[in-house]
């Protein structure tokens, strides 16, 4: 990483990083503004919208991603934190041969979505709470450790049911 900062520091001074942001296992070299975040490089740098931006605060998780294979909401990381790091969006899930993942096939089953702006961030919530040992035992687990996935349209009942099925079918554990 290369910080360069401007000499005089004022209202229309920048400062810009390099960074090398692996997505989907495709490394992308950015020099982006030191205070772009990774929702907003992903989004409008990358050309990777189906990470989406809710409430931009921390609240809502649609913009959740993995980062090294932990879920963060993206809204709140900066891009330049992620460099040399492992990012995987909702565009990086599905099989090499187009195969959706299970947890996106669960929730084309239980029919988990309405507007579906909230989707790709439960789905990337879902992945990563099904890798984490031992926390969806009940229903009321699944609850819990999603409740940072807000959605609009209340499909929450659909939404526990697709990361149950998923958890029952792999013995808990979604091999993702
Ligand atoms: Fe990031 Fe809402 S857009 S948490
Ligand atoms: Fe509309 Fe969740 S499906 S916000």
């Amino acid at each position: 990483m290369n910080l360069q900062m401007s000499d005089r520091l004022g209202p229309d001074s920048v400062s810009t990083v390099d960074s090398t942001l692996r997505v989907n296992g495709v490394d992308y070299d950015v020099t982006l503004d030191s205070r772009v975040t990774l929702l907003d490089a992903l989004r409008d740098h990358l050309g990777l919208t189906g990470t989406k931006k809710g409430c931009d605060q921390g609240t809502c998780g649609a913009c959740t991603v993995l980062v090294d294979g932990k879920r963060i909401v993206s809204c709140l990381a900066l891009a330049a934190q992620c460099d040399g790091r492992d990012v995987t969006t909702v565009e990086g899930v599905s099989a090499a041969d187009g195969r959706l993942h299970p947890v996106q096939e669960a929730f084309v089953r239980c029919d988990s979505f309405q507007c579906g702006y909230c989707t790709s961030g439960q789905i990337m919530s879902a992945i990563a709470l099904l890798s984490e040992e031992g926390r969806v035992d009940t229903d009321e687990d699944i609850r819990e450790y999603m409740s940072g996935n807000i959605c609009r349209c209340g499909a929450y009942p659909n939404i526990v049911a697709a990361i149950r099925e998923v958890a029952e079918s792999e013995g808990g554990n979604a091999n993702l």
